[in-house]
């Protein structure tokens, strides 16, 4: 009986540590394929965030609130206006170490919150119509209840007047 429950130990402890492997695994391919897709992709998402430089230009202390839901290595960060506080969220939480590292390349933009989480969830991590602006790329598509997360994005965001 006690080989069994040795064996089973071992089997908890194998996929335990499987799992902590694949995350980290995962958080560094994403950080490469980041990369790529920022070199390939850089001028469309220059274009596409330049609606942030807009919202910025209305805000009285012109500084901007962001969220960045998956957030992951903050391949986002080269994209936001100077100035901006970026609340972070991510299911993979060894993606905070990184980012953490990566954002120090722009001390004009603050990461001032990493919260480990999902976007069908934020209702104790992110206050409701506390931000400018929700940011997600390339997230959706592994997001599980996409139209719960949408309405998620819709309740943390500031009302426009
Ligand atoms: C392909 S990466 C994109 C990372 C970054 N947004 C970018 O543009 O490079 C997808 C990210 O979404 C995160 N993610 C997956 N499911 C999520 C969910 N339900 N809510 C929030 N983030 C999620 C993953 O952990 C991963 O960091």
């Amino acid at each position: 009986m006690d080989y069994f429950y040795t064996f089973i130990a071992l089997v908890v402890a194998f996929m335990i540590i499987t799992i902590i492997r694949q995350k980290i695994t995962l958080a560094h391919f994403f950080v490469y394929f980041a990369k790529l897709y920022n070199e390939r992709m850089g001028a469309r998402k220059k274009l596409l965030f330049d609606g942030l430089n807009q919202l910025k230009k209305k805000r009285d202390d012109g500084k901007l609130h962001i969220l960045d839901v998956g957030c992951g290595n903050g391949a986002n960060f080269q994209f936001f206006p100077a100035g901006s506080e970026v609340i972070c969220i991510d299911p993979n939480r060894y993606f905070e170490a990184i980012l953490r590292n990566n954002v120090s390349q722009f001390p004009d933009i603050r990461a001032s919150e990493f919260h480990f989480g999902r976007v069908e969830d934020m209702t104790d991590l992110v206050k409701t119509e506390s931000v400018d602006a929700v940011v997600c790329t390339i997230v959706l598509c592994s997001v599980k209840d996409v139209v719960r997360g949408l309405q998620e994005i819709l309740r943390v965001l500031k009302p426009v007047s």
